[in-house]
């Protein structure tokens, strides 16, 4: 096993870079006289891309994107999971059009058919019976935060370090030296200090749930089936049947966030390892890219606020900070009709996550035969490698094995290749039209780059 030699890395990342540069003069030029928007992107987010400036978007389709400067590329970045049915997928393209084009009305606060056959779709994938829908998982998470604390009556919400569920305040917590809740770094102007709203426990670590939990102040367990925001990190077997059962223990509420791990198949990581949300949370792909996100709620939660509502001390219809003016409007549930109905389906799934498969083994195939110290995790549709080995076991341990420079290394040469990996660490996502050849190229990319650092 060999440690990696650093100033070598840094001399391939140079040569990556300056051929980044010279190779992308349009997007260059854009990004430096878009003097008009913070950071010079439409979303600070975008700023992730390495090279110094984003490639600027000219068309893209499937799994293909093309640049303003002509460059066409593999896509397994997907718009970190917002285009896992690919780019513009015909059917979503149609009923979007239909919507816009030939029926008119985008937003206008009435309910239409599709909405109804969605939430029937999300409970036949998911088994929760009652949806409510929203424009980001973001906001879905926010929301039903907001109902688990009214139904069980309880201030907190217990997540697991280096988790990620969008800007939600109560999740940027990492434990502090005596356990208790602190902001993670970086965590942008928290409201009031974390350990107020949120209790932090240890992925794959049941002794810290349970610890957590037994103050008696959780509402509910907000997770992913897998933590995916840090590399993906594994579930142990048993853990997440433990986290089930002591969440029922001790009066909280069960809350699955699916936005990522809905690529382990047609009904997410839920169906697929059978467990029982309370609560359960989507978004991204569903819309196939047009902004959408849902929560489902069992029997008993709906009850629980609907208890509240009709005493009239909480307000889901109107200012109680529950919803917002465009969430379920026409022209997004008629993608997530069509999305759902006739993109993501059961047999896309199973020839994504046979490329996915591909994909590891053939990133794996690398690391045996260069000795390479590094781990590669898969979760259906979707794989991603980490800087270490063994693969770690929680988001702790994963946040240690971060490499920047390593990061910006693979990501360029990548890009300058022909391929694009998501900005956020290493994932890579298959969607329908993703190929056998393309996952190929992306072995065979691999094995150069990692080949440079380690031969
Ligand atoms: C698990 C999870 N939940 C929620 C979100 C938030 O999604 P959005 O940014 O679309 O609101 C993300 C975004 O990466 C996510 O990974």
């Amino acid at each position: 096993m060999t440690d990696i030699d650093h100033s070598r890395l840094r001399a391939l990342l140079a040569a990556e870079q300056a051929e980044y540069t010279a190779g992308h003069p349009r997007s260059r030029e854009l990004f430096h006289s878009a003097t008009h928007l913070f950071g010079r992107v439409p979303m600070t987010w975008m700023n992730m891309w390495s090279g110094g400036f984003p490639l600027y978007l000219d068309r893209a389709g499937g799994n293909r994107v093309t640049d303003v400067d002509g460059h066409t590329y593999i896509d397994f970045a997907l718009g970190d999971t917002g285009a896992m049915a690919g780019h513009s997928p015909a059917a979503t393209r149609a009923a979007v059009t239909r919507r816009a084009v030939e029926l008119g009305g985008l937003t206008t606060m009435l309910p239409t058919e599709d909405a109804e056959w969605v939430g029937a779709e999300l409970s036949r994938r998911f088994g929760l019976p009652l949806w409510s829908f929203t424009l980001s998982a973001t906001d879905a998470n926010r929301w039903a935060v907001r109902l688990a604390r009214l139904a069980t009556g309880r201030p907190k919400v217990l997540v697991f370090a280096y988790c990620y569920h969008g800007s939600v305040d109560e999740a940027f917590a990492v434990p502090g030296p005596d356990g208790n809740a602190v902001s993670r770094p970086g965590n942008v102007a928290p409201p009031v200090p974390l350990d107020l709203t949120t209790r932090v426990a240890t992925w794959n670590d049941l002794a810290s749930v349970e610890r957590e939990l037994a103050h008696g102040d959780v509402a509910a367990v907000l997770t992913e089936p897998a933590l995916t925001n840090i590399g993906i990190v594994l579930p142990e077997p048993g853990f997440l049947e433990g986290v089930r059962e002591l969440a029922t223990r001790y009066g909280a509420l069960l809350m699955i966030d699916e936005t990522h791990t809905f690529s382990a198949g047609w009904g997410g990581a839920t169906r697929a390892w059978g467990l029982q949300p309370d609560v359960f949370v989507i978004g991204k792909s569903i819309g196939g890219g047009i902004p959408c996100g849902a929560y489902g709620l069992s029997d008993d939660v709906a009850a629980a606020v609907t208890r509240h509502t009709d005493a009239g001390d909480a307000d889901i219809v109107d200012v109680g900070g529950v919803g917002g003016t465009l969430a379920g409007n026409a022209l997004s549930t008629a993608a997530m009709r069509a999305t759902l109905g006739e993109v993501l389906t059961d047999a896309a799934f199973t020839h994504m996550t046979t490329l996915a498969t591909a994909f590891t083994e053939g990133v794996q195939a690398t690391l045996d035969e260069l000795d390479v110290p590094w781990s590669i995790a898969q979760l259906g549709a979707r794989a991603e490698y980490r800087f270490v080995r063994p693969a770690p076991r929680s988001g702790e341990e994963s946040a240690a094995a971060a490499d920047e420079e390593l990061d910006a290394y693979l990501h360029l040469g990548a890009a300058n290749r022909g391929i694009l990996m998501t900005p956020f660490h290493n994932m890579a996502l298959m969607c329908p039209e993703t190929s056998r050849d393309d996952v190929d190229r992306h072995t065979e990319v691999f094995r150069e780059l990692v080949g440079a650092l380690y031969t």
